[in-house]
Protein backbone atom coordinates (compact mmCIF):
# COMPACT_ATOMS: atom_id res chain seq x y z
CA UNK A 1 0.00 0.00 0.00
CA UNK A 2 1.20 3.47 -1.26
CA UNK A 3 -0.81 5.91 0.67
CA UNK A 4 -1.17 5.94 4.57
CA UNK A 5 -3.31 9.02 4.74
CA UNK A 6 -6.54 8.18 3.79
CA UNK A 7 -8.91 10.73 2.57
CA UNK A 8 -12.33 11.99 4.98
CA UNK A 9 -15.61 13.04 2.67
CA UNK A 10 -18.32 14.16 4.98
CA UNK A 11 -22.14 14.80 3.96
CA UNK A 12 -23.98 17.37 5.18
CA UNK A 13 -27.47 19.21 5.35
CA UNK A 14 -31.03 19.88 6.63
CA UNK A 15 -33.30 16.46 7.17
CA UNK A 16 -34.45 14.95 4.02
CA UNK A 17 -31.76 16.77 1.92
CA UNK A 18 -30.44 13.39 0.21
CA UNK A 19 -27.68 12.62 2.15
CA UNK A 20 -27.94 8.73 2.71
CA UNK A 21 -29.87 7.89 -0.83
CA UNK A 22 -26.20 10.10 -2.15
CA UNK A 23 -23.90 8.06 -0.24
CA UNK A 24 -25.24 4.84 -1.26
CA UNK A 25 -25.12 5.94 -4.70
CA UNK A 26 -21.35 7.23 -4.56
CA UNK A 27 -20.75 4.41 -3.53
CA UNK A 28 -21.54 1.91 -6.36
CA UNK A 29 -20.04 4.71 -8.46
CA UNK A 30 -16.56 4.41 -6.54
CA UNK A 31 -16.85 0.97 -8.15
CA UNK A 32 -18.58 1.57 -11.72
CA UNK A 33 -16.45 4.82 -12.27
CA UNK A 34 -13.30 2.69 -11.94
CA UNK A 35 -11.52 4.56 -8.89
CA UNK A 36 -11.56 1.78 -6.99
CA UNK A 37 -10.02 -0.64 -9.59
CA UNK A 38 -7.23 2.28 -10.44
CA UNK A 39 -6.59 3.04 -6.72
CA UNK A 40 -5.61 -0.92 -6.19
CA UNK A 41 -3.53 -0.69 -9.37
CA UNK A 42 -1.48 2.04 -7.88
CA UNK A 43 -0.68 0.86 -4.41
CA UNK A 44 -3.32 3.09 -2.52
CA UNK A 45 -5.66 1.22 0.10
CA UNK A 46 -8.58 0.48 -1.87
CA UNK A 47 -10.90 0.70 0.64
CA UNK A 48 -14.49 2.38 1.42
CA UNK A 49 -15.58 3.06 4.92
CA UNK A 50 -19.42 4.17 4.93
CA UNK A 51 -20.65 5.61 8.28
CA UNK A 52 -22.60 7.90 9.99
CA UNK A 53 -22.95 10.77 13.00
CA UNK A 54 -24.43 9.75 15.64
CA UNK A 55 -23.96 6.23 15.45
CA UNK A 56 -20.85 5.31 13.69
CA UNK A 57 -19.88 2.61 16.54
CA UNK A 58 -21.63 0.47 18.78
CA UNK A 59 -21.61 3.11 21.52
CA UNK A 60 -22.60 5.31 19.11
CA UNK A 61 -25.92 3.45 18.23
CA UNK A 62 -26.72 3.04 21.63
CA UNK A 63 -26.24 7.37 22.03
CA UNK A 64 -28.21 7.91 18.80
CA UNK A 65 -30.93 6.02 20.43
CA UNK A 66 -30.85 8.27 23.68
CA UNK A 67 -30.84 10.99 20.86
CA UNK A 68 -33.18 10.47 18.31
CA UNK A 69 -35.28 7.48 19.61
CA UNK A 70 -38.02 7.41 22.09
CA UNK A 71 -38.47 9.89 23.62
CA UNK A 72 -39.16 10.39 27.61
CA UNK A 73 -41.72 12.18 29.67
CA UNK A 74 -38.53 14.79 30.67
CA UNK A 75 -37.53 17.05 27.77
CA UNK A 76 -33.66 16.88 26.69
CA UNK A 77 -32.00 20.19 27.58
CA UNK A 78 -29.78 21.47 25.17
CA UNK A 79 -26.07 21.00 26.82
CA UNK A 80 -26.86 17.89 27.73
CA UNK A 81 -27.62 17.15 23.47
CA UNK A 82 -24.45 18.87 22.50
CA UNK A 83 -22.69 16.37 25.16
CA UNK A 84 -24.06 13.07 23.75
CA UNK A 85 -23.02 14.38 20.13
CA UNK A 86 -20.22 15.08 21.43
CA UNK A 87 -19.47 11.67 23.14
CA UNK A 88 -20.81 9.86 19.93
CA UNK A 89 -18.04 11.67 18.21
CA UNK A 90 -14.99 11.12 20.75
CA UNK A 91 -15.91 7.06 20.28
CA UNK A 92 -16.43 7.53 16.69
CA UNK A 93 -12.74 9.88 15.99
CA UNK A 94 -11.03 7.35 18.01
CA UNK A 95 -12.67 4.24 17.39
CA UNK A 96 -13.20 4.08 13.81
CA UNK A 97 -11.92 7.23 11.69
CA UNK A 98 -8.55 7.56 12.71
CA UNK A 99 -7.71 3.88 12.66
CA UNK A 100 -9.51 3.61 9.23
CA UNK A 101 -7.66 6.76 7.67
CA UNK A 102 -4.60 5.35 9.37
CA UNK A 103 -5.10 2.68 7.08
CA UNK A 104 -5.36 4.66 4.08
CA UNK A 105 -9.08 4.20 3.35
CA UNK A 106 -11.50 6.78 1.86
CA UNK A 107 -14.48 7.22 4.59
CA UNK A 108 -17.68 8.68 3.61
CA UNK A 109 -19.18 10.47 6.89
CA UNK A 110 -22.90 11.32 7.14
CA UNK A 111 -22.55 14.48 9.29
CA UNK A 112 -19.78 15.57 11.63
CA UNK A 113 -18.48 18.30 12.83
CA UNK A 114 -20.41 21.10 11.54
CA UNK A 115 -23.51 19.50 11.92
CA UNK A 116 -23.05 20.30 15.48
CA UNK A 117 -21.90 23.80 14.71
CA UNK A 118 -25.54 24.28 12.45
CA UNK A 119 -27.80 22.33 14.76
CA UNK A 120 -26.56 22.97 17.93
CA UNK A 121 -24.71 26.34 17.59
CA UNK A 122 -27.52 27.89 15.03
CA UNK A 123 -30.75 25.85 15.73
CA UNK A 124 -30.58 25.74 19.33
CA UNK A 125 -28.92 29.17 19.52
CA UNK A 126 -25.88 27.43 22.10
CA UNK A 127 -22.80 29.00 22.40
CA UNK A 128 -20.35 28.75 18.92
CA UNK A 129 -17.03 29.16 20.85
CA UNK A 130 -17.67 26.24 23.35
CA UNK A 131 -19.10 24.35 20.23
CA UNK A 132 -15.92 24.60 18.52
CA UNK A 133 -13.94 24.10 21.79
CA UNK A 134 -15.93 20.88 22.19
CA UNK A 135 -15.45 20.03 18.58
CA UNK A 136 -11.95 20.33 18.95
CA UNK A 137 -12.22 17.96 22.12
CA UNK A 138 -14.22 15.44 20.45
CA UNK A 139 -12.03 15.12 17.54
CA UNK A 140 -8.81 15.55 18.50
CA UNK A 141 -8.38 18.22 15.66
CA UNK A 142 -9.14 16.06 13.01
CA UNK A 143 -10.86 17.95 9.71
CA UNK A 144 -12.35 16.23 6.73
CA UNK A 145 -10.83 16.76 4.04
CA UNK A 146 -14.16 17.34 1.95
CA UNK A 147 -17.06 18.26 3.09
CA UNK A 148 -20.50 18.14 0.35
CA UNK A 149 -22.99 20.16 1.62
CA UNK A 150 -26.36 19.06 0.33
CA UNK A 151 -28.02 22.34 -0.34
CA UNK A 152 -32.05 22.15 0.27
CA UNK A 153 -34.84 25.10 1.81
CA UNK A 154 -35.66 23.46 4.93
CA UNK A 155 -39.16 23.57 4.27
CA UNK A 156 -38.89 21.39 1.36
CA UNK A 157 -36.63 18.76 2.82
CA UNK A 158 -39.19 18.73 5.99
CA UNK A 159 -41.95 17.90 3.94
CA UNK A 160 -39.97 15.20 2.35
CA UNK A 161 -39.12 13.76 5.84
CA UNK A 162 -42.59 14.42 7.25
CA UNK A 163 -43.92 12.33 3.98
CA UNK A 164 -42.08 9.42 4.70
CA UNK A 165 -43.47 8.96 8.29
CA UNK A 166 -42.90 8.72 11.61
CA UNK A 167 -40.14 11.72 13.21
CA UNK A 168 -37.71 11.57 15.14
CA UNK A 169 -37.03 14.19 17.82
CA UNK A 170 -35.08 16.39 15.46
CA UNK A 171 -37.38 16.35 12.99
CA UNK A 172 -40.01 16.86 15.25
CA UNK A 173 -38.48 20.58 15.57
CA UNK A 174 -40.49 23.42 14.44
CA UNK A 175 -40.07 24.80 10.71
CA UNK A 176 -38.25 28.19 12.33
CA UNK A 177 -35.35 25.81 13.80
CA UNK A 178 -34.68 24.08 10.83
CA UNK A 179 -34.37 27.42 8.79
CA UNK A 180 -31.48 28.11 11.39
CA UNK A 181 -29.90 25.19 10.85
CA UNK A 182 -29.96 25.77 7.11
CA UNK A 183 -28.71 29.32 7.80
CA UNK A 184 -26.18 27.93 9.97
CA UNK A 185 -24.88 25.56 7.04
CA UNK A 186 -24.84 28.21 4.21
CA UNK A 187 -22.26 30.86 6.86
CA UNK A 188 -20.14 27.63 7.20
CA UNK A 189 -20.31 27.27 3.36
CA UNK A 190 -19.08 30.75 3.05
CA UNK A 191 -16.63 30.65 5.87
CA UNK A 192 -14.77 27.46 4.78
CA UNK A 193 -14.91 27.68 0.97
CA UNK A 194 -11.86 25.14 0.68
CA UNK A 195 -13.40 22.79 2.80
CA UNK A 196 -17.01 23.07 2.03
CA UNK A 197 -18.11 22.45 -1.31
CA UNK A 198 -22.25 23.52 -2.16
CA UNK A 199 -24.78 20.94 -4.02
CA UNK A 200 -27.97 21.65 -5.26
CA UNK A 201 -29.79 19.68 -3.41
CA UNK A 202 -33.27 20.53 -5.27
CA UNK A 203 -32.20 19.09 -8.06
CA UNK A 204 -33.30 15.62 -9.22
CA UNK A 205 -31.55 12.72 -7.68
CA UNK A 206 -29.80 11.80 -10.52
CA UNK A 207 -28.11 15.32 -11.18
CA UNK A 208 -27.13 15.43 -7.56
CA UNK A 209 -25.48 12.59 -7.74
CA UNK A 210 -23.94 13.56 -11.05
CA UNK A 211 -22.95 17.42 -9.03
CA UNK A 212 -21.02 14.70 -6.61
CA UNK A 213 -19.28 12.70 -8.85
CA UNK A 214 -17.46 15.71 -10.62
CA UNK A 215 -16.35 16.91 -7.33
CA UNK A 216 -15.12 13.89 -6.48
CA UNK A 217 -13.27 13.15 -9.41
CA UNK A 218 -11.53 16.53 -9.72
CA UNK A 219 -10.35 15.46 -5.70
CA UNK A 220 -9.39 12.03 -6.40
CA UNK A 221 -7.07 13.66 -9.09
CA UNK A 222 -5.68 16.02 -7.34
CA UNK A 223 -4.87 13.91 -4.05
CA UNK A 224 -3.50 10.87 -6.34
CA UNK A 225 -2.34 12.34 -9.40
CA UNK A 226 -4.26 10.27 -11.83
CA UNK A 227 -7.32 10.17 -13.97
CA UNK A 228 -9.90 7.23 -14.23
CA UNK A 229 -11.05 6.16 -16.93
CA UNK A 230 -14.36 3.69 -17.82
P1 LIG B 1 -29.64 11.63 10.42
O1 LIG B 1 -28.36 10.88 10.58
O2 LIG B 1 -30.76 10.73 10.06
O3 LIG B 1 -29.51 12.83 9.59
O4 LIG B 1 -30.07 12.11 11.91
C1 LIG B 1 -29.19 12.71 12.76
C2 LIG B 1 -29.88 13.84 13.46
O5 LIG B 1 -29.01 14.38 14.45
C3 LIG B 1 -30.24 15.00 12.53
O6 LIG B 1 -31.45 15.56 12.96
C4 LIG B 1 -29.13 15.99 12.81
C5 LIG B 1 -28.79 15.76 14.24
N1 LIG B 1 -27.42 16.10 14.62
C6 LIG B 1 -27.20 17.17 15.48
O7 LIG B 1 -28.15 17.83 15.90
N2 LIG B 1 -25.92 17.45 15.85
C7 LIG B 1 -24.85 16.71 15.43
O8 LIG B 1 -23.71 16.99 15.81
C8 LIG B 1 -25.09 15.61 14.54
C9 LIG B 1 -23.94 14.78 14.06
C10 LIG B 1 -26.38 15.34 14.15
Amino acid sequence: MKEKQGRLIVFEGVEGSGKSTQLRRLQQWFIDSGWQRLLNAAGHCPRLILTREPGGTELGSRIRQLLLGDQTQEPMQDRAELLLYAADRAQHVDGLLKPGLAEGAIILCDRYTDSTVAYQGYGRGLDLDLIHRLNQIATRGLESDLTLWLDLDAAVGLARTRQRGTCDRMEQADLAFHQRVQQGFAILAQTYPQRIVRIDASRPEFEVAGQIQTVLSQRFEAWYGMKARR
